[in-house]
């Protein structure tokens, strides 16, 4: 946590891998950055087999030598680790280093991400070859951030059932629990005589008969996701020590839970991510309808949410590290952009304050298993459409020049990693997934054009807000829940918010456990439904109505019922401060909750036409159109003249309005 970095003025960048091209075309490709605005290059992080083809044998010339020709266009430099993609003289060396999968097979050579975090072996390789870079590079004057590794955990690797990870379990348990028996308390282990002797008998959750003990899943989830910040510290030490003053960053992902982003981040400077808007589309929604409107321009939220995410993970500071810069190649299917949505994507991460947005990638490579992925060139080193649009781009935020301060939100999404993993472990009706919950709050906060902060669920996280959302939250938190009663916060609860202990039981009041103290009710059952069933609202219309999940409450005295379901039991109870919603709302419930909400928590929701969307960033007014129709924006403008675009919004457009002097 150095922090010593200073946050950069908006600036575009690309990734570039000058191992993949002959050495004489790199001062072409750093000319051609530089014409098209581009400022920021990352480099470097899957290059091991070319940094170190043989164990010892170190072959860093190449590399300073594409620095140099990087540096000489004046480019600055991301450097990556190259610790995801461990060679292959390293792995038949150490075979145990490979991760396993559930079904107990290692992974194989051949890609990336073949290695178990928890391998002793495999840790010490990846701190000597950083040892290495940094001690070469890490004081190079063009050398502005380190990316460590690249996206922990993409392919599925972040659990591991592999003998280091069960040693590595065992430990971390006799650490948390101290004695065998009050693991076995902790577990349940009496059901099904799972009772343990001693720590090193514990076993991993895979290859059970039927599903293992969900609180031990959990426990091996914790274990994994610190297995993994463990694996990053590490790294991280090194660069701080040889490389001081540059930032530390490491490439998250979108719709991904499995590991704790909110503690990894703890260790970084500025937290990025790599946005896909239109591979994610349909890999992310399940929503058909969404898919075809949104087809070519994404979804209007699901970037924007994860823009939200990061920029708190990194405390305020965040990039985007990869953009989508044209059709990807490993989606079930993969689109083209829309004209005007690679810009539009742009925009809206400027707007939620993003320091840098960067292209993934500069070049199409002819060769290997990204070769129908686009870039900002094309495979022949021509460019490609993207990069005009990236070029285009760049004038126009110079033009825009340096931004304001964020401006505070006033509403709080709690989301909490733990919680994703509980309700995978435990969805009890299949389809119940948290970060969908989540992102259903989400959108119906942006419907309502109110600006929203993402938060870690704990006590010290949600003060100051008017409007407090924690859907979901699968623990128990009394410090939390005795902050929010001490606070003057609107909370939302449920569903399913409070029906677990912290070690996976069900509490002894029955949920939602501690969070009694914020509104006295109990669920006393629950049921969950299949997709063609709907629980109407009464009196709310047909769109609003439960799907997948109901809760059957009873409530004390002094509680509202503010809804029923058409049968008859409690929908929305609220007390004072404090709501609790007892099913999961479809898409019309959840924007008419919130909107009532948050115009009880002094709030001014205002439903915006579909697809329209509002971000403001200091003085700027930024408004999207993720629509496929032309809309008049000019209401949202008020007050605002518009520096870019125009009131008349097109398809994929984006108007900039800076707020008048006399309001300001
Ligand atoms: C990211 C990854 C890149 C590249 C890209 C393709 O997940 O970090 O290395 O694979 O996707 O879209």
């Amino acid at each position: 946590m150095s922090g010593e970095g200073t946050p950069r003025r908006p600036a575009l960048g690309v990734c570039y891998y000058p191992e993949h091209w002959p050495e004489e075309r790199w001062a072409t490709d750093a000319a051609m950055m530089r014409e098209a605005g581009i400022t920021v290059v990352r480099i470097g992080e899957f290059a091991w087999s070319r940094l170190e083809p043989a164990p010892g044998d170190l072959r860093l010339d190449w590399l300073r030598r594409a620095i140099e020709t990087l540096e000489a266009a004046g480019l600055e430099i991301v450097l990556g680790t190259p610790t995801a993609c461990p060679p292959k003289w390293l792995v038949d060396r150490s075979p145990d280093m490979l991760a396993v999968d559930r079904e107990g097979r290692p992974r194989g050579f051949g890609a990336r991400r073949h290695y178990c975090f928890s391998h002793p072996g495999y840790r010490d390789e990846s701190a000597r070859i950083v040892t290495v870079l940094a001690k070469a590079f890490g004081k190079h004057p063009a050398l502005v951030a380190w990316q460590v590794d690249n996206e922990y955990g993409c392919h599925d690797t972040v659990l591991s059932y592999s003998a280091a990870a069960r040693d590595g379990f065992r430990a971390w348990c006799a650490a948390r629990y101290g004695t065998i028996d009050a693991l076995n308390r902790a577990w349940g282990n009496v059901f099904w005589s799972m009772e343990y002797r001693a720590f090193d008998e514990i076993e991993l959750p895979n290859l059970t008969v039927t599903e293992a003990n969900p609180a031990q899943e959990l426990a091996f989830r914790r274990y994994a996701s610190e297995a993994v910040v463990v694996f990053n510290r590490r790294q991280v030490e090194i660069i701080r020590r040889l490389s001081p003053g540059r930032d530390v960053l490491h490439n998250f992902m979108g719709g991904f839970t499995d590991f704790d982003h909110f503690a990894l981040s703890t260790d970084l400077d500025v937290a990025t991510w790599d946005s896909y808007p239109l591979g994610h589309l349909e890999r992310e929604l399940r929503d058909e309808g969404r898919q075809r409107r949104y087809l070519r321009v994404g979804d209007p939220d699901f970037q924007a949410f994860h823009h939200d995410l990061y920029r708190a993970c990194g405390r305020g500071r965040w990039w985007v590290m990869e953009q989508q810069p044209g059709a990807v190649n490993w989606a079930p299917h993969n689109p083209a952009p829309a004209p005007g949505a690679i810009r539009l994507w742009a925009q809206e991460a400027f707007a939620a304050g993003a320091e840098v947005v960067s292209f993934f990638r500069w070049r199409q490579a002819p060769f290997g298993q990204e070769q129908m992925h686009e870039a900002l060139l094309l495979p022949d080193g021509r460019p490609n459409e993207s990069y005009e649009v990236a070029a285009s781009l760049c004038r126009e935020l110079a033009a825009l020049g340096p931004p304001g301060p964020p401006v505070p939100a006033e509403v709080a999404l709690a989301f909490d990693y733990e919680s994703a993993w509980a309700w995978e472990i435990q969805p009890q009706g299949r389809g119940f997934r948290y970060l969908d919950l989540c992102l259903g709050f989400y959108r119906a906060l942006r419907r309502l054009g109110l600006a929203v902060d993402i938060v870690p669920a704990r006590a010290e996280a949600v003060d100051g807000y008017r409007l407090v959302l924690l859907p979901g939250l699968f623990a128990e938190d009394p410090a939390l829940a005795a902050a929010l009663a001490d606070g003057d916060q609107r909370v939302l609860l449920g569903p399913r918010s409070g029906s677990k202990t912290g070690e996976f039981q069900i509490p002894e009041v029955l949920p939602p456990g501690a969070f009694r103290s914020l509104i006295p009710l109990t669920v006393l059952r629950v049921e969950s439904l299949p997709p063609f069933e709907r629980l109407g609202i009464a009196g709310r219309g047909p769109a609003s109505h439960f799907t997948l999940w109901r809760e059957f409450v009873v409530a004390e005295a002094g509680v509202e019922v503010v809804d029923r379901t058409a049968d008859g039991g409690i929908a929305l109870a609220a007390r004072g401060r404090a709501a609790y919603l007892a099913g999961l709302p479809s898409p019309a419930y959840a924007l008419e909750i919130v909107e009532r909400l948050a115009r009880d928590a002094g709030l001014a929701p205002r439903r915006l036409p579909e697809g329209i969307r509002v971000r403001d960033l200091g003085p700027l007014r930024y408004v999207f159109n993720y629509g496929a129709a032309a809309q008049d924006v000019s209401d949202l403008l008020a007050g605002h003249d518009p520096v870019v675009g125009e009131a008349h919004l097109e398809p994929c457009g984006v108007v900039i309005g800076a707020r008048k002097v006399q309001d300001a």
